[in-house]
C-alpha cells in the first residue's frame, strides 16, 4: 500500500503497516505539497487541515485512490459527498479522542474562570496585584451549557457534574429523556441555554447548519459574567463577533483550540482580545488519543484497500456505490 499522509502520524499507527508500505508525509494540508503523490496513493490520512481543503478535484486526480482516513470524528475538511460518490469511504475514529478534547475544555473553563494566563503573564512582569483583579470565580454550582451532546459532549457534562456544576444541554439529534438520562437538564433552544449558562462550550461538527451557529446576536443573549469555549470547529462561533464581545466586557472571557482556516497567525485580531485563553488545535493532541486515532484510522484504511466494509466511516451511504456491492464487513 501507499500512504500519503498530510502531518506525521503517531508511531502506534506507523507500527501497523505492512513491510512494503510507502509512506509520503506531506508536512502540510495544502494539496499543492502532496498531489503528485497522490496520484500513485491508495490512502490518504488527513491530520487537522482546513474546511473542504480535501476536494473532488484532489481526490478525482489520484486514480488509484481507495480510501480517505481522518485521525478524529471532524470531517469537515474532506469533501464527503464527493469521496461517496467516487466510492471511496472516509476513515473517522469515534471513541479515539473524546476525553482529551473533554478534559482540554475543563481545562479551559478552569483557567479562564481562575484567570490563570492573564494572572501568570502579569505576575511575570511584577503586577503581583493582578491577584485581586476580582476575576476569579468557582464554577462550583455554576450552570454549564453544553451545545452538542455526542461523545465529547457527555465526557464534558461529566467531568463538570464531577465538580458539581449544574449542566445543561442542546441537542437536536437527541429526545428530552436521552438528555436527561446524561443528568443534564434538557433545553430545546440554544439561546435559551445561552442566556441560563454560567459557561456554555460548543461540541457539534463543522456544517451549513452550525456555521455562525454563535453570533452577535447570541453572544448579547449571554451574562456578562460568562465564559464561552468553542473547542469543535473554528466558524461555529463567529470570531469577529466574538472579538467585539470579548472587548466590549459582552462576556468575560472565551476558550478557543480551533479557528477559521485551521492555523492563526500573528497579528490575527484574535491574539489581542481581551480574556481569551486558546491552543493550537490541540485539545486532541494527547500521547493517548493520538495512539488511538493513529491506530485505528490505519487499521481502516487497511481494511478498506482488502476490499472490505469499515463500520467507522464519515458517510456509510458510500457502501452503496457498485464498487462496494458484493464487498463483506470487516
Ligand atoms: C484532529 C479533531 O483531527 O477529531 C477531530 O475532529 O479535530 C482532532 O482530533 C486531530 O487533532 C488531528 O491530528
Amino acid at each position: 500500500m501507499k500512504y500519503v499522509i498530510t502531518e506525521t502520524l503517531n508511531h502506534k499507527g506507523m507500527e501497523l503497516m505492512q513491510p512494503g508500505d510507502t509512506v509520503f508525509v506531506a508536512h502540510d494540508p495544502d494539496p499543492k505539497h502532496y498531489e503528485e503523490e497522490l496520484r500513485t496513493a491508495d490512502a490518504f490520512i488527513v491530520r487537522a487541515a482546513p474546511a473542504g481543503i480535501v476536494s473532488r478535484e484532489v481526490m478525482e486526480a489520484a486514480p488509484s485512490l481507495k480510501v480517505v482516513g481522518r485521525t478524529g470524528v471532524g470531517f469537515d475538511s474532506v469533501d464527503v459527498q464527493a469521496a461517496a460518490d467516487l466510492g471511496i469511504p472516509v476513515v473517522i475514529t469515534p471513541g479515539a479522542n473524546n476525553r482529551s478534547v473533554a478534559e482540554h475544555t475543563l481545562c479551559m473553563m478552569l483557567a479562564l474562570s481562575k484567570n490563570l494566563i492573564e494572572a501568570q503573564l502579569e505576575a511575570a512582569k511584577g503586577n503581583w496585584g493582578i491577584r485581586d483583579a476580582g476575576k476569579q470565580f468557582e464554577l462550583y454550582k455554576k450552570k454549564c451549557g453544553i451545545i452538542g451532546l455526542g461523545r465529547v459532549g457527555r465526557d464534558v457534562a461529566a467531568l463538570c457534574r464531577g465538580i458539581g456544576m449544574e449542566v445543561l444541554a442542546f441537542d437536536p439529534f437527541l429526545t428530552k429523556e436521552q438528555i436527561e438520562s446524561c443528568g443534564c437538564v434538557y433545553y430545546e433552544d440554544y439561546r435559551e441555554l445561552m442566556k441560563d449558562s454560567d459557561v456554555v462550550t460548543v461540541h457539534v461538527p463543522l456544517s451549513k447548519e452550525t456555521e455562525d451557529l454563535i453570533t452577535k446576536r447570541e453572544l448579547a443573549l449571554m451574562k456578562p459574567t460568562a465564559l464561552l469555549i468553542n473547542n469543535a470547529r473554528g466558524g461555529i462561533v463567529n470570531e469577529a463577533d466574538l472579538i467585539e464581545a470579548l472587548n466590549a466586557g459582552t462576556i468575560a472571557g472565551a476558550g478557543l483550540d480551533v479557528f477559521v482556516g485551521e492555523v492563526i497567525r500573528p497579528g490575527n485580531p484574535l491574539l489581542t482580545a481581551k480574556n481569551l485563553v486558546f491552543s493550537p488545535h490541540s485539545a486532541s493532541a494527547t500521547r493517548e488519543a493520538m495512539e488511538n486515532m493513529a491506530m485505528l484510522c490505519v487499521q481502516g484504511c487497511q481494511a478498506v484497500c482488502e476490499g472490505k466494509k469499515w463500520k467507522y466511516v464519515a458517510e456509510p451511504r458510500v457502501y452503496e456505490h457498485p464498487k462496494w456491492k458484493d464487498a463483506d464487513w470487516a
